[in-house]
């Protein structure tokens, strides 16, 4: 690698004392060691073939690999889901700490925050991507964290146990290495994928099970290999529309579904606040009784047959001819938003009743930031689970709200 020139170290510098005051100032980092670990870690040195701008954008992420779709498979992760993540885990000196998915830069970041006497290990499941760390580890200086190519999901045997398991890709469901990888008092921090929405959670050991200690909203690319979400599935409803779900009561009829886009809507607004989105997003996918989301384009959504709140992604209570899903408008009297629901098909009233009360219980029992409890319990799951449960391939998640 070439060594970068001197005006290039400066302006590098810079982006980098000020990437550092607004990872701040917006709250993704509170700590002073993580501050200064971004301020010590040159970001830029991992990602050499990027642009400035792009590498100390806080909300950008820099591509690293695509797959044979265009579709990223590795990336450098924005600087402020790092830091929340750092911060989440609450790594200190001397520790042990495992990072499944690498870049180089997140581990550099790592081993600031356990100095000379901690141990980082770094997993990726593609030689390219770690072979890639590996160099710019080096190059920047960071020659003791341990690189190891392997499918993160049975963990790194040869180091563990680990104080601290950091997973950046998003996962479907929690490996039991992951479980049995850490200490007694150790945290897993991961961004979990429960009914196609995404929580970078931090969980603490609970016995045999994890309980969650604090969540944000995250994305990442997806975990390859064997723990790969081959639960998910997706139909096209027609060009620009999709339902995706991973709810086993779900079933997708696409060709029904996109009938009953074409009938008259029917718009029931809840007379509820319509705030804190991440929070009322998570508990609206884990308390539908069938659920499922619904994505449509910037054009479906100009042309008015889909609300822009499917833009991203919403979720969407389905039945095989009927689908039902959250909108909002601005609330005069408030100043605020209100939510709704629109509802298509022959189920159109029923599915928005209870939809719209899903609203008013968030509105009127839970809409705090941090309400939702998560719990993860290993072994197989029960034949029935209460509403905020899902079952996953080890285990159940459970969420209760406050
Ligand atoms: C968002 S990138 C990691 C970013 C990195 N931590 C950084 O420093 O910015 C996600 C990585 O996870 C890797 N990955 C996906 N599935 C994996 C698995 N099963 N085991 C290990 N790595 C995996 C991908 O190859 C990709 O490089």
């Amino acid at each position: 690698m070439t060594a970068p020139d001197d005006s290039t170290v400066r302006s590098a510098s810079c982006l980098r004392a000020n990437m550092v005051r607004a990872l701040l100032d917006q709250d993704s980092v509170t700590s002073e060691s993580v501050a200064a670990a971004f301020a010590a870690v040159p970001r830029h040195r991992f990602a050499p073939e990027a642009s400035l701008d792009l590498v100390y954008d806080l909300h950008r992420t820099v591509p690293v690999k695509q797959d044979a779709h265009g579709l990223d498979i590795s990336v450098m992760s924005a600087a402020h889901l790092q830091g929340v993540m750092l911060e989440q885990a609450a790594i200190q000196p001397g520790m042990n700490v495992l990072e499944i998915g690498s870049g180089g830069y997140n581990a550099a970041l790592i081993q600031e925050l356990v100095g000379g006497a901690g141990a980082v290990t770094t997993v990726d499941i593609d030689r390219d991507v770690i072979d890639r760390a590996r160099r710019c580890l080096d190059d920047a200086g960071y020659s003791q964290v341990k690189t190891v190519l392997a499918d993160g999901e049975s963990g790194v045997a040869d180091g563990a146990p680990y104080d601290r398991i950091i997973v950046t890709a998003a996962a479907w469901d929690i490996a039991p290495s992951w479980i049995s990888g850490l200490t007694d008092n150790g945290r897993l921090v991961v961004p979990l994928t429960l009914r196609g929405t995404t929580r970078s959670i931090a969980f603490d050991r609970d016995g045999e099970g994890l309980l969650g200690c604090s969540y944000r909203l995250a994305r990442f690319v997806p975990m390859q290999g064997q723990g790969a979400a081959t639960e998910e599935r997706k139909e096209l409803l027609r060009d620009g529309v999709a339902v995706q779900s991973d709810d086993a009561r779900v079933r997708l009829a696409a060709q029904a579904l996109n009938h009953a886009l074409d009938t008259p809507r029917l718009l029931q607004w809840s007379g509820a606040a319509y705030d804190l989105p991440d929070e009322l997003e998570l508990y609206l996918a884990l308390n539908l009784p069938r659920a499922a989301r619904l994505h449509a384009s910037h054009d479906i959504v100009d042309n008015g047959l889909v609300e822009a709140s499917a833009l991203l992604g919403v979720p969407a209570l389905v039945t095989e001819d009927s689908i039902a899903y959250r909108t909002r408008r601005e609330n005069q009297s408030t100043g605020g938003f209100e939510s709704g629901v629109v509802a298509h098909g022959p189920h159109a009233k029923n599915l928005a009743e209870q939809y719209v009360e899903l609203l008013r219980t968030w509105a009127h029992h839970h809409r705090l930031r941090g309400a939702a409890e998560i719990r993860y319990l290993p072994g197989p799951a029960a034949s029935s689970l209460p509403p905020g449960s899902v079952a996953k391939r080890h285990g159940v998640v459970a969420v209760t709200w406050h």
